[in-house]
């Protein structure tokens, strides 16, 4: 018989421990070209997703796909290099299936990262962008169908999505560290398509500062599950009806990897100072 949903989250959370022995209470999850991070970890131990007994397997460019645990700015944590994306053609129950592993093996506090396109008149490229909250487009919610109570409530609330304590130690540490960090919302969609101008333009209306094509989804699970989030959307190409230039992926992942050492840095003194 198929194993259910609880039993194959359990399943390998058991072969997560097993593998690793001890157990961090804090995780990342590293966006499309978002990897430098994983060269500060101190690292003990890596496992490839397609080792991960129920784990899917990442397929885009730019997502390495393991799970690696070890320190980073004194604390023990593990790090998702690669995430699922809904556009990948994977559903919301597999995008979303990491964070309730997580979630079993112990996990308090979650970072999440992305690159994402700007709207807000003010955003340059390579700015990174605290997410204070965020708008969910996606065509379904991952807790669409059959509440599992011991996961979380029927109707969790959305109030506080990203930890208000977290973004005001990030400020803190941008105004002691002279970093330049915006505050914005983001705007999750489907993809893989780029937005036409009007749809950036529609997007900064309703309120949205970026968009990008993940983090939603696992946001709303970790708080489904309790759990805190912190999130970063680096700000890879700018959207709107008086941009011309056209996004194209080598482009994000450019822009990514350019400015990724401000991610990097905030992330690194967050966990020094949790
Ligand atoms: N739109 C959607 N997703 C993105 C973008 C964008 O402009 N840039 C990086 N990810």
């Amino acid at each position: 018989m198929e194993k259910s949903y609880l039993e194959k989250i359990k399943e390998t959370a058991e072969f997560i421990s097993t593998e690793v022995g001890e157990l961090p209470k804090v995780a990342v999850i590293l966006g499309s070209g978002l990897g430098d991070l994983v060269n500060h970890i101190d690292i003990k131990k890596e496992i490839d997703y397609h080792n991960i007994p129920n784990f899917p397997v990442s397929t885009v460019e730019g997502h390495a796909g393991k799970l690696i645990f070890g320190n980073l700015g004194g604390k023990y944590i593990m790090a998702m290099q690669g995430r699922f994306h809904y556009y990948e053609g994977y559903n919301m129950k597999e995008v979303t299936f990491p964070v309730r592993v997580m979630k079993e093996l112990g996990v308090e506090t979650l970072f999440v990262s992305n690159a994402a396109g700007g709207m807000n008149k003010e955003f340059k490229v390579g700015d990174v962008m605290v997410i204070t909250d965020h708008i969910n487009l996606f065509p379904e919610n991952p807790l669409r169908g059959k509440n599992y109570d011991e996961l979380g409530v029927r109707f969790p609330a959305m109030t506080e999505a990203y930890s208000h304590a977290l973004i005001n130690m990030a400020d803190d540490i941008a105004r002691e560290t002279d970093i330049r960090l915006m505050h914005g919302v983001y705007v999750g969609t489907t993809g893989p398509t780029f937005e036409t101008p009007a749809e950036y333009e529609y997007f900064r209306v309703i309120g949205g500062d970026a968009v990008g094509m993940s983090t939603v989804p696992e946001v709303i699970v970790a708080n489904h599950a309790g759990i805190k989030v912190f999130g970063v959307s680096v700000i890879t190409d700018l959207g709107g009806k008086d941009i011309k230039e056209i996004p194209t992926h080598e482009e994000v992942q450019k822009a990514a990897v350019k400015a990724q050492p401000v991610m990097t840095a905030v992330i690194k003194e967050m966990l020094s100072r949790l």
